[in-house]
């Protein structure tokens, strides 16, 4: 597996400077909540640093990296190829990088959309993408401190936010998002008012 200078070197030369210092962010923004949340702090690390690997790519490049590795692209990911830079990130990571951890490529693959069910590692690399100190947008300090008092919360009120934008733009949603906010609102409502069935 490479090291940390070498996959930094390789964010260096394929990325732009901003999405390089994003990628920075992101890594002690995912290591701080690891610390915080009890997940292991490396792999935090290192999904961070690499989560968007793939994010210079143009739309043909991530089509190609990820049919060439033998994933069908659904239809939602066909028209706004841009969703499929986390899936493209994980296949550079592993294939590249040599990052075998299935917990970290999957954190990196699901950056974007999220999915039900997701892990602590998903949900972290998620949301330090999202409220790294570097990104601004309204609403960003409130995400902020929600994500400090309670980490899904904090993502429930992210994909809000990403559906009622990608709304706003008149494109598409992706399944895996609407799956994983509803599989959190079913998961807080038994926490709030206890099994009904
Ligand atoms: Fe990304
Ligand atoms: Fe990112």
């Amino acid at each position: 597996m490479w090291n940390e200078e070498q996959i930094e070197e390789y964010l260096k030369n394929n990325l732009s400077e901003s999405r390089y210092n994003h990628s920075l962010s992101v890594r002690d923004t995912a290591v701080m909540l690891a610390r915080k949340h009890g997940e292991d702090e490396l792999k935090a690390r290192i999904a961070g640093l690499v989560h968007d690997c793939a994010k210079n790519k143009n739309n043909k490049e991530v089509v190609e990296i990820v049919e060439e590795n033998g994933y069908n692209i659904d239809m939602v990911c066909k028209n706004s190829p841009d969703l499929l830079h986390g899936l493209a990130g994980a296949i550079i990571a592993k294939n590249l990088m040599g990052i075998q951890d299935e917990d970290v490529l999957n954190s990196i693959a699901y950056h974007t959309t999220g999915r039900k069910e997701m892990s602590l590692l998903e949900k972290i690399i998620y949301i330090a993408d999202y409220i790294e100190p570097l990104r601004k947008f309204p609403g960003v300090d409130n995400l902020r401190e929600t994500v400090q008092k309670d980490l899904e919360e904090g993502i429930l009120l992210s994909f809000n936010n990403t559906i009622n934008y990608v709304i706003s733009l008149g494109q598409l949603l992706h399944m895996d998002t609407i799956e994983a906010r509803n599989y959190l609102i079913i998961k807080k409502c038994r926490w709030r008012y206890g099994k009904t069935e």
